[in-house]
């Protein structure tokens, strides 16, 4: 789901449970599409039952998205059609694009539209065809202003956005002119999410499984233009930085990745930033820089295919790049190589800089492996100590008693029988504890995930996978926990009867504490 350091995501066949020790994320088989894909319950469900060849025949789910979702990619590509059919009706829109050499084939394949600078226009289009002004809302096409909704796109050039499916999930628009903002790109709806999102993917990905790269440009028309002169293996963000996200899709159809940039200093420094992102969540990539002031569109057009092939074989790997571009001086570059190759967790990936770094530096590997190591060492102590290892630090007792039950189903009886849910400090394991004890004999690992929610299923998960107990010491186990527990409330109690100063109290306490010690569980 994320990037991370170390190896953290562990999956238990035998449990059918996954967990990622990294961000908490646990649960199912069905749980792990629901995040990864970003879907609901029902649509998750319905996927892994076609993956196991499975017919759910008519059956509904609550909650199901599918239906909103289906109608959210119809409706964008109605308003897809309505704004291709107004490119051909406008002559300004068409000029535009000519003076920017996009060929017909182009404005086909990205099915490329216009919004004609009216108020409503679509809005009032898609009423005709049927549709609530609520889903023109919710699909991001409109916008309430004083006047009442309105278009989101006026008076620009339409790139719609398409999922790897090929459903149209957005649009970006392009002004004509200067005036700002230069590009609008639509809101943030169910099934358009700008971070997971790359411009030009569900063309490339057959191309990058073929080529076994992908190219990564700026935008939109460098997209465009670049798979006009043939590198139809291009895409790039939605004008923000390359996210962990985008790059997980990527990787579904080729590891490797050439990344352009203009050779200015913005240029360098994001190029720098996108590095660390690849490189930490384990794809590689090469930079290529264009001459200063040239985007991929801006290039191809002025020196044509064959000068960018070029550039594209002479790519600088990570090493290089680091190097050629750096204004620090040698150490600083050096140390600079290694924090990077610090966070690849690809340990093949990370040795293959190491040796090149100390091939083009003449620094011994050996002595480059042992700054790396400090770099290492110190990188984990400051991941150390995170809050949520300390709540369970804090309240190991709780979290332990629950591991054991996980281990020992048929131990729960015994353990909600001693064990009083108000007295548990930790709010989502008393919540957790309840829904066991409304389970009752049904309670299982697979019962109690179906009940769970994100939090409680990381808890779950996380203990599960831990290292169980032997049936021999598990009842003292519980027995200890138990007796902890009712141990720390009570010396909660006698604190706050220090601190009010309730002599009376603070006595018939203490008695009772000695009582406690001497090994009687209190309940
Ligand atoms: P650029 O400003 O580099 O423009 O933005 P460009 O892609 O070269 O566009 P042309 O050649 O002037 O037409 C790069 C990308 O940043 C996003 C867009 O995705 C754009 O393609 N962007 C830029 C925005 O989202 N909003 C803006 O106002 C500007
Ligand atoms: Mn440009």
């Amino acid at each position: 789901f994320h990037s991370e350091k170390t190896p953290s995501f562990m999956v238990s066949p035998a449990k059918q449970i996954f967990h990622c020790f990294g961000c908490g994320a646990g649960g199912d088989v069905v749980t792990f599409i629901m995040k990864y894909e970003n879907i609901s319950f029902g649509e998750a469900f319905r996927y892994v039952a076609k993956k196991a060849g499975i017919d759910l025949g008519e059956i509904k789910f609550e909650k199901e998205n599918a239906e909103k979702r289906d109608m959210l990619y119809l409706i964008n590509k109605e308003a897809m059609n309505f704004f291709i059919k107004n490119l051909k009706a406008s002559e300004s829109a068409m000029t535009y694009l000519k003076k920017r050499v996009i060929n017909e084939e182009s404005l086909r394949n990205f099915s490329i539209g216009y919004a004609i600078s009216e108020r409503d226009s679509l809005i009032r289009y898609l009423r005709k065809s049927g549709y609530d002004d609520s889903i023109v809302k919710d699909a991001g096409l409109s916008v309430s202003d004083e006047k009442g909704v309105r278009d989101i796109f006026r008076g620009r050039i339409i790139f719609p956005i398409f999922n790897t499916h090929n459903d149209v999930i957005g649009f970006g628009g392009r002004v004509l002119d200067d005036s700002l903002p230069k590009y609008l790109n639509s809101p943030e709806t169910t099934v358009f999410k700008k971070g997971e999102t790359l411009f030009g993917l569900n063309l490339a990905k057959e191309e990058i499984k073929r080529k076994g790269h992908s190219i990564i440009v700026e935008g939109y028309l460098d997209t465009i233009i670049c798979h006009q002169y043939g590198f139809k293996n291009a895409v790039a963000p939605l004008g923000t930085a390359l996210t962990p996200k985008q790059l997980l899709r990527l990787k579904q159809f080729g590891s490797n990745i050439i990344i352009v940039f203009d050779s200015d200093d913005a240029g360098i420094a994001a190029a720098k930033r996108s590095l660390t992102t690849i490189f930490e969540n384990n794809l590689r990539a090469k930079v290529l820089l264009l001459p200063e002031g040239e985007d991929p569109d801006s290039f191809l057009r002025k020196k044509g295919s064959q000068e960018f092939i070029k550039m594209v074989s002479n790519a600088m790997s990570l090493i290089e790049f680091l190097l050629t571009t750096s204004k620090q001086d040698k150490i600083d570059t050096v140390k600079e190589a290694l924090e990077m190759i610090a966070v690849i967790k690809d340990l093949i990936i990370a040795d293959e800089l190491l040796v090149e770094l100390s091939d083009r530096i003449r620094i011994s590997e050996l002595a480059l492996r042992g700054e790396l190591r400090k770099i290492k060492k110190k990188i984990r102590y400051s991941e150390s100590g995170l809050f949520k290892k300390e709540k369970k630090i804090e309240n190991k007792e709780e979290y332990l008693i629950l591991s054991a039950i996980f281990s020992f189903p048929e131990k729960v009886e015994y353990v909600l029988s001693r064990l009083d849910l108000e007295k548990l400090r930790d709010k989502t394991l008393r919540s957790l504890f309840e829904k066991i004890r409304n389970l009752g004999s049904r309670f299982d690992l697979g019962s109690i995930l179906d009940k769970a929610d994100d939090e409680e299923k990381s808890i779950i998960t996380e203990l599960s996978l831990k290292p169980g107990f032997d049936l021999e010491n598990v009842d003292k186990i519980i027995d200890d926990c138990l007796q902890t527990i009712a141990q720390k409330r009570f010396d909660e109690k006698i604190r706050q009867a220090e601190e009010s100063g309730d002599v009376t109290l603070l006595n018939l306490l203490l008695e009772e504490k000695r009582k406690l010690l001497k090994g009687q569980v209190i309940l």
